[in-house]
């Protein structure tokens, strides 16, 4: 007889746990779209004399569903001039300002500058600005994204294939990626990759002028902007509904084929 009077409140008990779930959903907070705040040097930023990279045609042509962006790539920036010249502030306020209405993120590519010896920062020097990078934009309610150095486009004509000479920023960068566990995309990697299969004569097309193998032209921005997105939405799949590469560029790079967008 106790059981069943301690019964009753039970079922009570259990029927307004199941009043209260049902009524969840209409009360669900919705998720916020991303907008992405990219940090580098030429080869992120916007495209003008002696400089272009990815950053545009990523913002420009891969964000969906309320997504945003801003380009903050800077031309012959290294981790300590990006710092020292004011850019990296400037990140982080918009990554702030932000938080109310997306959910910011930070992409974080250095090295091409880095590694010239004129300017005596060593690996284990890059490693430390990059973790330093990381943490801060964490300390902002914000999500770090480390990304290797997009390959330049000089190929070795005795072998047909892209000069690699971005292998110390990489390791600097993966080390930094291992010492603060933030995410990283190998743009580096999957750049070469896709320079190697398109081959020399391919891959100057994307040159800002003929004879700069560094920095992209409008078309390269997008194609690569493509290749950034890709690796983005492997390496974070909840951000699939919002970073989507085009379709056709999105087959030709995951195939190896030349691609050259109309714009
Ligand atoms: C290079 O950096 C090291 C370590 O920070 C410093 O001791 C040295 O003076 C620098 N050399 C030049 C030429 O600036
Ligand atoms: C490679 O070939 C191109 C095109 O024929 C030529 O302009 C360039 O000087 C060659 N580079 C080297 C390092 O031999
Ligand atoms: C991105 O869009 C802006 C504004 O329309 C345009 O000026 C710029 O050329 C575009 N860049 C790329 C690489 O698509």
């Amino acid at each position: 007889m106790t059981l069943f009077t301690l019964n009753v409140p039970i079922c009570t008990l259990l029927v307004s746990l199941f009043t209260n779930a049902v009524a969840i959903p209409a009360k669900q907070v919705k998720v916020k779209p991303p907008a992405f705040f990219l940090a580098g040097d030429s080869t992120t930023a916007v495209q003008a004399t002696n400089g272009g990279g990815w950053g545009n045609g990523f913002l420009n042509t891969t964000l969906h569903n309320g997504a945003t962006g801003k380009n903050f790539g800077h031309n012959g920036a290294t981790t300590v001039s990006f710092r020292a010249g004011g850019d990296w502030a400037n990140v982080l306020s918009a990554a702030t300002a932000a938080v109310p209405k997306f959910t910011p993120y930070v992409t974080i590519q250095f090295g091409h500058n880095d590694q010239k010896p004129e300017k005596n920062i060593s690996m284990a020097q890059l490693t430390d600005n990059l973790v330093a990078f990381v943490n801060e934009v964490r300390a902002v309610s914000a999500t770090p994204i480390l990304v290797t150095s997009l390959s330049r486009r000089r190929f070795d004509n005795a072998t047909g294939l892209v000069t690699e000479n971005l292998a110390d920023v990489t390791a600097a960068a993966k080390d930094a990626a291992k010492k603060s566990g933030a995410k990283i995309i190998d743009l580096n990697a999957a750049s070469t990759k896709y320079l190697n299969a398109i081959g020399a004569a391919n891959a100057a097309t994307y040159n800002l002028a003929p004879a700069d193998f560094t920095h992209l032209n409008n078309e390269g921005s997008v194609v690569f902007g493509n290749l950034v997105a890709l690796l983005i939405s492997e390496q974070l799949p909840e951000l699939k509904k919002w970073v989507k590469a085009e379709k056709g560029i999105s087959k030709a790079l995951k195939k190896g084929q030349y691609v050259f967008p109309e714009l």
